[in-house]
């Protein structure tokens, strides 16, 4: 249980890297895949990277990837992944705490991915910098829990909108954007010690005029 009077967000994530709390799958999001993969690669921004399995199988498919997160931590093991798997040259890594800083540019496809803390944090206020940061042409992929698989970590204070929610607090300027998909999934997986546990995600895909 975090105890979010207590710590720090950005002390908290780089302990939970650091000390192997979450580890590399060396996989994609299997619901950012679904969404991308027939785009033409360009410029990507990878919002809230972790270890960086987007950003490598991105990279991979030929994006050139800008992938940021607030941990240290993530960032040095996922470029470290990267240059394992050769795709280092593809993929920049920034650290940003997005209550505070924002990265620079204009890209084809921003993705955010499960962009959830434990920690209130302005994610709202970032996902609408995420819709600004989208290229004319370009995509938006917002993947996220909406609501937490049994046995993880509770987020009290979490903004965890369905997808038609999302859409409609972004509050895009009126026919600027085409609705590819927004819609929520009941899912389950095994954890290693063979529990099954169902909760629910969902995807915001639009594409900008
Ligand atoms: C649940 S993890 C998701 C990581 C990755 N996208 C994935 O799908 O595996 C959430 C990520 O958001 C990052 N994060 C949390 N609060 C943040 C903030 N205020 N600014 C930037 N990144 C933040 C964390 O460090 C963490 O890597």
């Amino acid at each position: 249980m975090v105890d979010t009077a207590e710590q720090h967000p950005a002390t908290w994530w780089e302990e939970r890297y650091a000390s192997g709390g979450i580890t590399w799958s060396g996989n994609p999001n299997d619901l950012l895949v679904g969404e991308v993969e027939g785009l033409v690669p360009g410029l990507a921004l990878d919002l809230g990277c972790g270890t960086g399995g987007d950003a490598l199988w991105l990279a991979a498919r030929g994006w050139q990837v800008t992938a940021v997160d607030l941990a240290q931590a993530a960032l040095t093991q996922a470029a470290e992944h990267a240059a394992s798997a050769g795709v280092a040259g593809l993929i920049t890594w920034e650290q940003h705490d997005f209550d505070v800083s924002f990265p620079a540019g204009e890209f084809d496809l921003v993705s955010a991915c499960y962009l959830q803390s434990p920690f209130a944090f302005q994610r709202l206020e970032t996902l609408r910098k995420a819709a600004d940061a989208v290229a004319p042409g370009g995509t938006l992929v917002v993947v996220s829990h909406e609501s937490f698989p049994s046995g993880g970590d509770p987020h009290p204070e979490q903004y965890m909108p369905t997808a038609p929610q999302l859409l409609s607090d972004l509050a895009l300027p009126d026919g600027a954007w085409e609705t590819v998909r927004a819609e929520g999934l009941d899912r389950s997986k095994t954890k290693p010690d063979g529990t099954v546990v169902n909760y629910r995600d969902n995807v915001l895909h639009l594409r900008r005029r």
